[in-house]
């Protein structure tokens, strides 16, 4: 497999040829979009002719509290996910990034507002997906505040990454790319910022990293640990979680989004007001480096964090 799309999806315990994992037009998730589902991506190193799956048991964990607090329950345990998952890119013979999403959903004859535990079904697929930012081409995106503001925990809480929470998301996006930005960057209903559609936010101010705290209305995103931890330990730079303001978009020295899509994405403009110079700045730079090591199982030190997938 190169260049295309995986052609087997894993669903219900069966790996099943792409055009064949359909769902019928009346599955739960289909009519309400009661499903969730985990979005990693899986790097592929050439000198060493291995593929790592990134921070895997993190995502598994996220996605074993989403299900916890939708109060689903599946048959297949975290470890089957894991398993299928592994599988899923050796079936494949995956040889190339892919970004890769295990999902569970209410199924074929579930109600919306079902209690007992029904018929709750499972899937994985991966999708080689163009990266938005290539590492060290400098490109940066220009985004918006947008008008919609980010759903909050008392009434469809952003920690649970379930489908129907992008709704929020997409609303954004779409009213970004009408109006002529790249994206969007959603505040909460405190009218401070929260995150992006599909990732998290952090802005440079006098040498210090800053980014909202996981109260503030976002997703408890695995990139943004990781380059908390990134910053701190590989780069010196001090992390501070906190509200932020608007306006602090507005007068910081570097902004950037990231998550398990967006990696280390930098925002250029916000409002169009330039964020430092207008250009790549040099501690998001540096993080893309950063993380685009670690993420290939380059960085020794953080080889806990990459899972790999065919045998040496
Ligand atoms: C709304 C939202 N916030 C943040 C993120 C980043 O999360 P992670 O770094 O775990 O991919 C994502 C991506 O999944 C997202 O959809």
């Amino acid at each position: 497999m190169a260049g295309q799309d995986p052609t087997l999806v894993w669903m219900n315990g069966e790996f099943v040829q792409w055009d064949e994992a359909k769902l019928h037009v009346t599955t739960a998730a289909v009519r309400f979009g009661s499903r969730i589902f985990e979005g990693m991506r899986a790097y592929w190193n050439d000198s060493q002719e291995q593929l790592y799956i990134f921070k895997m048991e993190e995502h598994l964990k996220r996605l074993a509290q989403s299900m916890k607090m939708m109060r689903m329950t599946t048959d297949y345990s975290l470890d089957d996910i894991e398993k299928a998952c592994m599988d899923l890119m050796t079936k494949n013979n995956v040889r190339e990034d892919v970004h890769l999403s295990p999902s569970i959903y209410f199924g074929e004859g579930e109600a919306l507002f079902s209690y007992k535990p029904g018929t709750v079904e499972v899937g994985a697929y991966a999708v080689t997906r163009p990266r938005k930012t290539i590492l060290g081409t400098g490109k940066g995106i220009r985004v918006c505040v947008s008008s919609w503001t980010r759903i909050s925990d008392r009434d469809v809480p952003p920690r649970i990454k379930a489908a129907a929470n992008y709704q929020n998301g997409r609303l954004a996006a779409v009213q970004a790319a009408e109006d002529g930005y790249d994206d969007a960057i959603l505040l909460n209903g405190l009218g401070k910022v929260a995150e992006g559609p599909g990732a998290c936010v952090f802005l440079i101010r006098e040498g210090t990293a800053l980014t909202p705290p996981v109260t503030g209305g976002i997703l408890e995103s695995i990139t943004r640990s990781t380059l908390m931890q990134l910053l701190e330990e590989q780069m010196s730079v001090p992390v501070v979680e906190r509200e932020i303001d608007r306006t602090e978009l507005y007068i910081a020295d570097e902004v950037w989004m990231c998550g398990s899509a967006l990696e280390v994405t930098p925002i250029f403009s916000v409002d169009k007001y330039p964020v430092g110079d207008g250009k790549l700045g040099p501690l998001t730079a540096q993080l893309q480096t950063e993380y685009e090591n670690c993420v290939r199982g380059k960085t020794p030190k953080y080889l806990d964090w990459v899972l790999p997938i065919y045998s040496s």
